[in-house]
């Protein structure tokens, strides 16, 4: 039976993917901070199937639960990194900003890292696949330290990859790039374009897993978006009043 970690799994796309996988078969280690909402994923699909942990990827010791989870579960054949934070801030205040950064970027680190030479040390062999966003393919006026995190993940992954050659590790990795999905990250007072359900996202996602694909940007409106983000000179770019 295959074995997925997934960091970030009590709500929104993490928690689907990881039912998805489950109902595929997969035997899964779920962690995020709210631990009742994982106890409903274990108690639907058994304990034998699902460990659960209770995790904060900003805290130092997030490190050593994820060493018990991936125990407990027996190994890992997917490290899976859903957990994220994210808002608009046009006021830009910094507590928000720097409350972002240490989610998407500080504690990302922390676990990707640990899982990146948890395969290294111990199967040689594994997949890495993380939820960055679209929203790090250009600077957004409207929520700096989300698009900025997001850049940072995109490159941060491009650099395991190389790593992973370099270290001869044969670790497949897999950046993931919804557009809008609804979940709770999202404001529900706004309106967001081309907003797509949690349910499809997290359908995608297990098939472009399955393909082993680099970068894995959904669905294919947002692929078009992203095309035509690129597209534009950073001197218009940074003259655009880009509101969502
Ligand atoms: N929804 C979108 O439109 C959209 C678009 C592009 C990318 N994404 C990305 O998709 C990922 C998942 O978000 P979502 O849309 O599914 O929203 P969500 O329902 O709010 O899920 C976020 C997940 O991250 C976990 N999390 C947040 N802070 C954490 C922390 N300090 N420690 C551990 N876990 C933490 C949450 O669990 P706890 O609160 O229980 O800890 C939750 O399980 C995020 O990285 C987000 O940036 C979302």
């Amino acid at each position: 039976m295959k074995k997925a970690i997934i960091i970030g799994a009590s709500s929104g796309i993490g928690e689907e993917v990881a039912k998805l996988l489950l109902q595929e078969g997969w035997s899964v280690g779920i962690a995020a901070r709210r631990l009742e909402r994982l106890k409903n994923v274990q108690d639907k699909f058994g304990e034998d199937r699902v460990k659960i942990i209770e995790l904060d990827v900003k805290r130092q010791d997030a490190t050593s639960n994820l060493e018990k989870l991936i125990l407990d579960l027996g190994g890992m054949d997917l490290y899976f990194h859903a957990s994220g934070i994210g808002f608009q801030n046009v006021d830009l205040i910094p507590e928000v900003e720097i409350d972002i950064t240490k989610t998407n970027s500080e504690g990302f680190v922390r676990l990707v890292t640990y899982a990146f030479n948890w395969f290294c040390n111990n199967t040689k062999k594994g997949h890495i696949a993380v939820i960055s966003s679209i929203a790090g393919t250009k600077g957004l006026g409207v929520s700096p330290a989300y698009s900025a995190t997001k850049a940072m993940q995109n490159t941060y992954i491009q650099s395991l990859c190389q790593l992973s050659k370099i270290k001869k590790a044969d670790i497949s990795f897999t950046d993931i790039r919804p557009g809008f999905v609804e979940t709770d990250l999202l404001n529900k007072e706004k309106h967001y374009p081309l907003m797509m359900k949690k349910e499809n996202a997290a359908k995608s996602i297990i098939k472009g897993l399955k393909r082993k694909k680099r970068i894995l940007i959904i669905d294919w409106k947002f692929r078009l978006v992203v095309f035509v983000w690129k597209l534009i000179p950073n001197w218009i770019w940074e003259r655009m009043s880009v509101k969502n």
